[in-house]
């Protein structure tokens, strides 16, 4: 089977009201205000999402990341879940939950689209539009009614966005916690007899998802391994492709990475990317890679 295709537009609305108000005025139809909350858990594979709508049956979604061509090519595994309180309490025991999307949104349609006037717990107002494609379509036609509603609406080029709500949340530190739990449950399996100084790491990947690792040392001394290398194989091993936020927790005043490690990290992280120096009760201090790297090594740059 063919997958769903939309064409879609997000971004930011200062004004809801009035743009519920120029929606309506277009002649926009008022299908009324939808409860959601989306919890997303630390799946090994792929994205799974457990996904509540007050009036509505809950359901477990299961998806590959956006990023993998499966994406594009292969649909979803849905799954009505009757006790979603217990599902969530079940699956997060297991798994661990990475970021939780609470929203209220107005849903309105005009000519095939769907106006979505959210409001997210955390993040504020935006608007979507999306039209979903007729089947065998080349998308021309979405994409001008997208854009003539955009008119209408008067939504402007910097309030528009790319990035997905759960995205801008983990960006905006929603994870930051259970990364930082993360390292701490690396550092308490260290396996450090020759140091005996054990670290943990964690890391949150592009998708929003967690890895960690611990350090691992050897009796011939120098084949042991950092915390941030472990932490790292593990991401890449999982599909992640870059490193957005970063934790390394040690039972010291101010653990900070090697030099080597802030090379590896360098490898998958930007100059922005936050990195949470943590002792065994939380975040110590927080620093950026460039901060801890500047004038890193580029081979790009270099070659
Ligand atoms: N270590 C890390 O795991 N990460 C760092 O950034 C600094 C040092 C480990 C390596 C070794 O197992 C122990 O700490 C003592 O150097």
């Amino acid at each position: 089977m063919a997958p769903h295709r939309n064409v879609e537009l997000k971004a930011r609305d200062p004004e809801p009201e009035r743009t519920l108000a120029a929606a309506l005025a277009h002649g926009a139809a008022d299908q009324g205000v939808l409860e959601q909350r989306d919890t997303y858990f630390a799946a090994r594979e792929g994205r799974l999402k457990l996904r509540e709508e007050r009036g509505r049956p809950a359901q477990l979604i299961a998806y590959a990341r956006a990023d993998e061509a499966a994406a594009r090519t292969s649909a979803y595994h849905l799954v009505d879940v009757p006790d979603p309180a217990v599902a969530a309490a079940a699956l997060e025991a297991a798994l661990g939950v990475t970021v939780v999307v609470a929203k209220r949104r107005r849903l309105l349609l005009w000519e095939g689209v769907r106006i979505h006037l959210d409001e997210v717990d955390g993040l504020g107002s935006w608007v979507e539009l999306e039209a979903v494609a007729a089947p065998g379509s080349d998308l021309r036609a979405e994409h001008e009614t997208v854009a003539r509603l955009r008119n209408v609406l008067g939504i402007a080029d910097a309030h528009v966005v790319a990035r997905g709500y759960a995205a801008m949340l983990l960006d905006a530190g929603a994870a930051t916690d259970r990364l930082v739990a993360l390292a701490r449950t690396a550092m308490q399996r260290a396996y450090a007899p020759y140091s005996r100084f054990h670290v943990g790491a964690a890391l949150r990947d592009e998708a929003g998802a967690l890895h960690c690792g611990p350090n691992v040392e050897n009796g011939a001394y120098p084949q042991g391994q950092c915390a941030e290398a472990s932490a790292i194989g593990a991401l890449v091993a999982a599909g992640g492709t870059a490193i957005r936020e970063v934790a390394v927790m040690a039972d010291t005043e101010l653990i900070v990475p090697c030099g080597g490690c802030r090379q590896r990290l360098a490898e998958f992280a930007g100059p922005d990317t936050p990195i949470h120096l943590c002792g065994p009760e939380g975040v110590r201090r927080t620093v950026t890679l460039a901060e801890l790297l500047p004038l890193a090594f580029d081979l790009g740059a270099a070659g």
